[in-house]
């Protein structure tokens, strides 16, 4: 068999799979509005579809449509993607919503070229977007739709090099199916079959439509590919925070705008715990040391302690003004305005489960 040419039924059988064994129902599928399309795609760029669900429900409620999204403060943004992680994406997200907005006269361009060029859309998020709204003969190339590609075409370069990768967006764009009104379901299939049978460690061939022409698997090793050399070396970090109280309110301060939780609310950095302890030292008040957890990010495992110091009622006005002098962009929130806003998910877990226990379970 000639490298990556499939049998010519390899639309069909996808087309014929995802009707059959595809997903269904989801709320984000059957429907061509590009704003809820666009907002299940960023949701689900690094995001399963069990945790969007709800988020995505929680999302559109809030925000119905892309003039309420554009409109509203960064604070709520972040307060309701708040766990879903990579918070790039809410930036992104806001972003492309001011500009649709602003540039677009609130219609999102009706051609891949055209989204792309909005912020946080990248190629394939525009392809999927168009495809799914406009029947537009575009390839998707996500990470699971390219574990089913490199497996079928045998496609044994290094998909870190930008040449390669190009080379597999080539054959992405040729297997497309011949007709416009295919596109929606053929892109939904490649989504699926990467997701329920097509998996990185024990692919189900048995069950899969395009087996009988996989390369990985007639060559006996569907775990082969696809081919990655460039490892990621995992950094280690650790921080210590201060979980400062002070008559049933809370000290946040606003994350620096790059970087990890850009744009989120965080109890304050203080270094290492030795720092926590001098500082604290000349505080009236008593504190404890929270049990350290491991936040682990795609690159890093970033491991966060606190210290957690309650302020008197009385007596503390000298210590007000030092941390008002130190974080001078901080304040002070009645514990329900905390929670309201964009919290990193281990800070949201502490303050959940002191201040709210009643939903500690429901936080993701
Ligand atoms: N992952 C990315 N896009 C998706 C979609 N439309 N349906 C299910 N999973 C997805």
């Amino acid at each position: 068999m000639t490298l990556g040419v499939p049998r010519p039924d390899w639309p069909g059988r996808l087309l014929h799979w995802q009707r059959d064994h595809g997903r269904q129902g989801l709320p984000w599928q059957g429907i061509r509005d590009p704003y809820r399309v666009w907002l299940s795609e960023v949701m689900l760029q690094q995001t399963q579809v069990s945790t969007v669900l709800g988020y995505y429900a929680r999302f559109l409620e809030r925000f119905p449509d892309v003039r309420a999204l554009a409109a509203a403060p960064a604070d709520d943004v972040f307060g309701l993607w708040s766990g879903l992680g990579y918070y790039s994406r809410a930036r992104h997200l806001h972003a492309c919503a001011q500009r649709v907005v602003t540039d677009h006269g609130g219609e999102f361009p009706r051609t891949s070229t055209g989204l792309q060029a909005l912020p946080g859309i990248g190629r394939s998020t525009a392809a999927a977007i168009a495809a799914f709204c406009f029947d537009e003969r575009v390839p998707i190339l996500d990470g699971n739709v390219k574990r089913v590609l490199a497996r079928h075409i045998g496609f044994a370069d290094d998909l870190a090099r930008p040449a390669h990768e190009r080379m597999l967006w080539q054959h992405a764009e040729s297997r497309l199916p011949g007709q416009r009104r295919d596109m929606p379901r053929y892109t939904q299939a490649l989504m699926d079959l990467g997701a329920t049978l097509c998996l990185p460690r024990a692919p189900r061939c048995g069950d899969c439509p395009v087996a009988a022409d996989c390369t990985a698997r007639l060559e006996g090793r569907p775990t082969a590919y696809p081919v990655k050399t460039r490892t990621l070396r995992r950094q280690q970090r650790s921080d210590t925070l201060l979980w400062l109280e002070h008559q049933d309110r809370v000290f946040l301060v606003p994350r620096p705008p790059r970087g990890v939780w850009a744009g989120l609310w965080s109890l304050p950095e203080v270094g290492d715990a030795t720092a926590a302890q001098a500082l604290s030292a000349a505080w009236p008040g008593t504190g404890e040391w929270l049990p350290a957890v491991v936040h682990v990010l795609t690159h890093r495992d970033w491991t966060l302690q606190a210290l957690r110091w309650r302020l008197p009622t009385r007596g503390s006005a000298a210590t007000l003004s030092d941390v008002a002098q130190r974080w001078p962009e901080g304040r002070w929130l009645a514990a329900d305005k905390a929670l309201a806003l964009g919290l990193p998910a281990p800070m949201r877990r502490w303050l959940t489960s002191a201040y709210s226990p009643s939903e500690s379970e429901s936080v993701p």
